[in-house]
């Protein structure tokens, strides 16, 4: 049974007091907490078996390896990939979007078309500008409207023959909105584009399954999901991933060298140049076993009921408006109190000790839609409560007295 006193138990952090008042965290869009289940398994690793991987014949390395594949594995089982060799380690969605971007380069003609949204993470929008640079390609974008969903029907009239890729987030970091990914992807396959879907912000709350999607590319970063930062996932069709180059040399991805001539390492491997984040890693695993006792059923409808009554809630304040109100929303709430700079609002927040994250959440293209500096964002996990709601609603209207 869900119980989120219990829950709350498995974090260490939300415990303690920031600015002399309890912690209330709300900032989990930005970086998730970490349950005690995950602490240890690091703590573990370091203390018991820290181990460079696939290189020696000791003990140690052998232990290392099985857990680091074996983390492999479950973050396989969990997006439901085909093959463990479609799981590729990265430092984060960053690293992941920019490691496909960069496959690309070779396979883009002058005049190809890719397509981004309106929503974007500037993660998702810079490594194919600098792509476009690289190839002669030319980006679209698919635009937004002021309930901060996308206008599909433009979508539609994008695509054509000359669409090569499509990049778009699964759920917006900066409004908290849902995209229809199942027909961006149909879409997009109709014409013969691949697609990459930024799970970043969808994982947290969403189970993917990418065969289920037929999506090309998915990625996804550990410490928005209960594990550590520096690690995360490329998921990539093996024909894609056969098709790209590597994006780094180095140890570990090649299968001999020479100076006349080398050849690389078979997937995964041709894609993990160096020693990987092991530790990370195998954290990694045990935040998805984590995260999948709670389960998903139970997170998602969970963090619906925080959502729906933090709403309610700020609405009830005069002079607050709500950024993104899709009726497909993950438990983030995107604001500004009027007349009133959203770093003010974050820095009295904070003095309370609650944290949200506040400016253009690196999302300006939505901010300058809505010609405002940045806002106040609030985002939910499933460890936070509804009387916390409560001090937020609470705060938020002292700050605006102070404020005004
Ligand atoms: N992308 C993260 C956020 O939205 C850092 O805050």
């Amino acid at each position: 049974m869900f119980n989120v006193e219990n829950i709350r138990k498995d974090f260490p952090i939300l415990s303690r007091k920031v600015n002399g008042k309890p912690l209330v965290y709300f900032d989990n869009a930005a970086t998730s907490q970490t349950p005690q289940q995950v602490i240890d398994v690091i703590v573990d690793y370091y203390s018991n078996y820290n181990a460079n991987i696939h290189r020696g014949v000791h003990s140690l390395s052998q232990e290392a390896t099985d857990k680091y594949e074996q983390a492999r594995h479950k973050i396989q089982k969990h997006f439901n990939a085909k093959f463990a060799h479609e799981i590729i380690f990265t430092s984060g969605t960053t690293h992941s979007i920019n490691l496909v971007a960069n496959g690309f380069s070779s396979i883009l003609k002058k005049g190809d078309e890719i397509i981004v949204s309106a929503l974007e993470h500037h993660s998702n929008i810079v490594p194919w500008q600098m792509l476009c640079e690289r190839t002669g390609a030319i980006l679209k974008v698919i635009p937004m409207n002021l309930d901060g969903e996308l206008i599909i029907s433009d979508y539609d009239q994008l695509l054509s023959n000359k669409t090569k890729l499509v990049f778009v987030n699964h759920v917006s970091n900066a409004l908290g909105t849902v995209n229809p990914i199942e027909y961006i992807i149909k879409k997009a396959h109709q014409v013969g584009a691949a697609v990459l879907i930024d799970g970043a912000q969808s994982c947290p709350h969403i189970k993917p399954d990418v065969q289920a999607l037929d999506v090309d590319f998915y990625v996804a970063s550990a410490h928005k999901m209960c594990g550590p930062t520096g690690v995360g996932m490329l998921y990539g069709k093996e024909s894609w991933l056969k098709k790209l180059p590597p994006y780094q040399g180095g140890g570990e991805m090649i299968a001999e060298v020479t100076f006349e001539k080398t050849t690389y390492a078979d997937l995964p491997h041709k894609f993990e140049a160096g020693t990987p984040n092991i530790c990370g890693g195998i954290a990694f695993g045990a935040a998805i076993d984590y995260m999948n006792s709670i389960g998903f059923d139970n997170i998602s409808s969970y963090e619906h009921e925080l959502l729906e009554y933090a709403t309610k809630k700020l609405l009830e304040i005069e002079g607050l408006k709500i950024y993104g109100i899709s009726k497909h929303k993950t438990s983030v709430i995107s604001f500004n109190l009027e007349g009133i700079h959203p770093y003010d609002v974050g820095t009295i927040l904070d003095k309370m000790g609650i944290a949200v994250r506040t400016g253009h959440h690196c999302a300006q293209p939505i901010m300058d839609f809505y010609k405002i500096p940045g806002t106040v964002r609030a985002s939910f996990s499933f460890y936070n409560t509804l009387e916390e709601i409560d001090v937020l609603a609470n705060a938020v209207k002292k700050a605006q007295l102070m404020l005004s």
